[in-house]
This record gives C-alpha cells, structure tokens and sequence, in this order.
C-alpha cells in the first residue's frame, strides 16, 4: 500500500525524473521486482492475493510511466516551435508609391480642373487626318518624315484619315474634341506620344504630354497668358520668372513658346538651361482658324487657345532628374525617392 500510494503521489517535471521513476518502479532492479521476488517466501495461501495485488501495482507503474513520457514528448514538441524574439526589427513595410511622372500629371490636372477645365482622352495609334492633317501639317512636313513618326501601316484607298500612326503628341485630341463637342470646349488632355528618336539621357521614343484646349466665343491671348501664368505659379517656387517667345505651330496663330526661369540653378546658368538662366516648358496659341473650321465649328463665332508640354520636361525641373531613362528603367532606388510626395 506504501508503495502504491509513493506510485500515486510521485511527481514527473522532467526527463531525468523520468528515468529516475523507471529505476524505481518499472525496472528489473526496481521496488516492484524486489517485491515478486519475495513472494517466493510468502505462506502459500497468501501469494494469490498478493501476486494480484504486486500485477496491479506493476501496471499502475507503467501507466503512469508512459502517460508521463507522452506529456513529455508534447512539452518537446512545443518547445521546438521557434521563440517570439520580441527583440527582432519588423518586417520592412513594402508600400509601392506613385511615379514620378504620375505624381506630376496628377498635380497638373488638379491646378487645371480648379479653373474648370476637364480631363478628355483620346487614342495612342492615330491616323495622319488627326495628328497631322487637320492640325494644317502641309503633306510634305518634315515632321511627317520616317525620320520622326512610326508609322503603323498605309492608308487604304477610300476610306478617310490616311495612313495608321503613333501619335507624336496629343494634338490630336483637340481635334477629336472639336468635331464631338458644341462649344465652350476647356479641356486638358494627358497622354503617351511617340517619336522615333535614339534612345538617351535627352530623348526616349515614348514620352508625355499634356495638351491644353479652350475655346469659347471672345477667348484671346490674354486668356492664354493669363491660364498659364496661373499655372506656373501653382506648379513652381514661388519667385519663378516666365516669358512669352514668338514661335510657330502650323495649328496655333499666333504661336509663342513659355520659357521659364531655370528651377535648378535659379537663372543663374547651368547645364540643364544650357546657361541661358531659361527654359521651355510648353508650346502653345490662338487656334487657327482653319484648324476650327476643319472640325465643324465656325471660327467667326469660337475662338480658342491651346497649350502643350511634356510631363517629362516639368518633372525633371521640379525633381531634378537629369536623365529620361530613370523614369522607365523602374529602379526602386530611384523610385522609392518618390515616397510621400
Ligand atoms: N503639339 C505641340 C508639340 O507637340 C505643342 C503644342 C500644343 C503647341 C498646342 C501649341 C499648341 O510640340
């Protein structure tokens, strides 16, 4: 009984106790054999209760030896489970941000869609009706040249527009616009436009821009200045100096290009504005006449102006990015410098 009560009350923490419980119970050196060996000795008529008495005390010993080694075995289990290292950095938080480019064109509509102009699209593969005929391109433009435009395939003969393109900029909404829309148009257009030129840290094949159309009756130059002085304002430091300079389009008359004093060195002269303390951010003028008349609308009664420029262009003067290339090579080093803006 001493011994089945010592079985009952014998406590099992770890391995060593264990084995210290087999040595004791379960083993051929233990209590319990030492116990069947004195059976032998016992009176005869007291063995039988006594051999089932030392039969139950053995199984009790193995019982609870194996349910010990089991819950041992799951402290185990658990145990080899990898620790929490409360110590550890976190994970680093893999957030993507926007791109450059798309920062910019974000911003540039925003200044626009506060002065009531709304955002119109219009297609990437073009024919030459759209980029280039109904904008006054005479047939022999050098800009039509191979040199300059991708064409995609001949015209075919009776069906109107002419020959298959990618656009070269995105003039060509400004026509679709005007076939399509009564009058006031005022509108902003961004978009992708291609040229064939050699791939470098000036020129890429693929390019932005963002055109710009009002037309309504009584629109004038000063409408055109006045649009985009307020546009440069918003979109630059404060301080920066912009001048008009004649130029020619074969869609606007007059024409002007928009200078702007250099964003990276201040006016003072660097690379970037050749030393000029000047750069150009856009093209722009009254719409021809002929170019409204091409669309349906009479050029007695609507006059407008347009404008266009390069995302490209406003985005390495505002980050000083000084090679095109970045904004396509998708260097998350490059890009991640982007983050929160
Ligand atoms: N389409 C012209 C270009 O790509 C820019 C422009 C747009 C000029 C509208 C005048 C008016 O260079």
């Amino acid at each position: 009984d001493a011994i089945q009560q010592e079985i009952e009350q014998y406590e099992v923490r770890t391995k060593d106790d264990l084995e210290q419980f087999r040595m004791r119970y379960i083993s051929r050196k233990g209590v319990v054999t030492e116990l069947f060996e004195s059976l032998k000795q016992a009176p005869a008529e007291q063995r039988r209760t006594l051999g089932q008495a030392l039969n139950g005390l053995k199984n009790a010993a193995q019982a609870k030896f194996d349910a010990f080694s089991e819950t041992l075995d799951q402290q185990q289990a658990t145990n080899t489970a990898p620790p929490f290292d409360l110590t550890l950095p976190t994970v680093p938080n893999l957030t993507g941000n926007q791109h450059p480019l798309n920062l910019v064109r974000q911003r540039i509509i925003q200044i626009f869609e506060r002065i009531g102009f709304n955002v119109a699209d219009g297609p990437e593969i073009e024919t030459d009706w759209y980029n280039f005929g109904a904008l006054n391109f005479p047939d022999n433009h050098p800009a039509r040249d191979m040199q300059d435009t991708f064409f995609v395939s001949k015209g075919t003969a009776g069906e109107p527009g002419g020959d298959m393109l990618l656009r070269t900029h995105t003039s060509n909404v400004q026509i679709r616009l005007m076939e399509h829309t009564k009058p006031p148009i005022r509108s902003i257009m961004p978009g992708r436009v291609y040229r064939n030129e050699t791939i470098s840290a000036r020129a890429h094949c693929m390019f932005h821009q963002v055109e710009g159309l009002y037309i309504d009756r009584n629109v004038g130059f000063k409408d055109l200045k006045d649009t985009l002085y307020h546009f440069v304002k918003e979109m630059f430091e404060p301080g920066t100096q912009i001048r008009f300079r004649p130029s020619y389009f074969p869609f606007t008359e007059p024409s002007a290009e928009i200078d702007i004093s250099c964003q990276i060195c201040g006016g003072k002269g660097c690379n970037i504005c050749k030393h000029s303390g000047w750069v150009e951010i856009a093209g722009s003028g009254m719409v021809d006449p002929q170019v409204i008349a091409n669309c349906g609308i009479d050029p007695e009664e609507y006059t407008g102006f347009a404008f266009g420029m390069g995302i490209e262009r406003i985005t390495q003067l505002k980050y000083v990015v000084n090679d095109l290339r970045l904004y396509t090579e998708n260097d998350v080093r490059f890009l991640r410098q982007f983050a929160g803006q």
